[in-house]
């Protein structure tokens, strides 16, 4: 049962005394200066004012800041100055108004403290008889403790029991007599050198005009729509999608081997390193990629290092070049498998 007993008038006489009930109520300024009480009003009313002042303002920056307008904040750089009054606007307006609710709580409101009565938490002593007993009962009955060969081959059984499921585990990949492992097949895709990168859907060869500093495309080798048609399959696909992204050549922090990049163009694979998802999620400034899945943020500025998220592995990245006619390459396979880590991997 819950007893709310008004601040001022709070007691506790019952026995096994509660803690509150031993804590004097201390009355709160607002509840015994009424200028105080005014003050704080004031304050309520004037952040909730603020805060239709900061939506009104978020109306205004959306109709008239342009979006391409950019300004540069020391320490952040530059930043889109759209964007970032509508997060200014929107995101202190929010907050005053939860300030505004805590402060009104917290002075305003009634002061009351309430007091929960409970039983006992404890069984009773004739509960722990009775478990006991079934216990002591069961033991008995199913000669456990009688018939020491059988506990002692039970318990062995239950040991050796996980193994098997190791090996279930183990075995997923059925290899066909004569056909290469699942090292081998995981850790090569259709690219090779020379193999010509294609525009995803279109099939398009690329040329390092189609791709403008910030772009990002999707693509995979040219001859993949042929090895689809024989196969009947994606897998070739599921291993050969990349993105190729473009930034200024002194922008590239790092690589994952000597100028795998063609006039800052990079390649890497889109397959994420944690669970497979395929990503093309790419922001341009920052040049990070993003796996919707589980947040993995990869840097292909550096190498396609890990930034966030649970992937333990860089993206690999593509060593590409142009073909004597100008279209973009690849310069071989990749270095390292792609994909999520598999048992056979070194
Ligand atoms: S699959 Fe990309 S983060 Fe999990």
């Amino acid at each position: 049962m819950n007893e709310i007993t008004p601040a001022a008038e709070h007691h506790y006489d019952g026995p096994g005394a509660l803690p509150v009930a031993d804590v004097p109520h201390k009355a709160r300024l607002t509840d015994t200066d009424p200028q105080a009480a005014r003050r704080a009003e004031r304050q309520v009313t004037f952040m909730f004012i603020l805060a239709i002042l900061l939506f009104i303002a978020f109306i205004v920056a959306y109709i008239a800041v342009d979006k391409n307008t950019v300004v540069y904040i020391p320490v952040f750089g530059e930043v889109g100055a759209s964007t970032m009054l509508l997060g200014l606007t929107l995101g202190l307006g929010a907050f005053l108004i939860g300030a505004a609710a805590i402060q009104w709580a917290k002075k305003l409101m009634p002061d009351v403290e309430v007091v929960q009565e409970r039983h006992e938490m404890a069984s009773p002593e004739s509960a722990d008889h009775e478990a006991l007993d079934a216990y002591t009962r069961g033991k008995t009955e199913s000669g456990f403790a009688q018939y020491k060969m059988i506990r002692r081959t039970l318990i062995g059984a239950m040991a050796l029991f996980p193994i098997p499921l190791v090996v279930i585990l183990r075995d997923l990949w059925v290899t066909p007599p004569g056909s290469p492992g699942p090292a081998t097949i995981l850790s090569h895709t259709l690219w090779r050198k020379g193999s010509r990168i294609v525009v995803d859907g279109t099939y398009q060869p690329l040329k390092a005009s189609d791709l403008p500093v910030g772009g990002m495309i999707s693509a995979v080798p040219a001859d993949l729509p042929a090895v689809e048609d024989a196969t009947g399959n994606l897998d070739a696909r599921g291993k050969a999608a990349i993105v190729v992204v473009r930034m200024a050549p002194n922008e590239i922090v790092s690589q994952q081997g000597t100028n795998w990049d063609y006039q800052g163009i990079l390649a890497f694979s889109k397959i994420c390193t944690h669970a497979g998802c395929p990503i093309s999620l790419y922001e341009q400034r920052t040049h990070h990629l993003l796996c919707p899945c589980h947040q993995s943020t990869f840097d292909l500025a550096d190498g396609g290092a890990v930034v966030f998220g649970p992937a333990a592995r860089p993206m690999p990245q593509l060593p590409i070049g142009v073909d004597a006619e100008g279209y973009l390459v690849a310069q071989a396979d990749f270095a390292v498998p792609i994909g999520p880590s598999f048992w056979e991997r070194g």
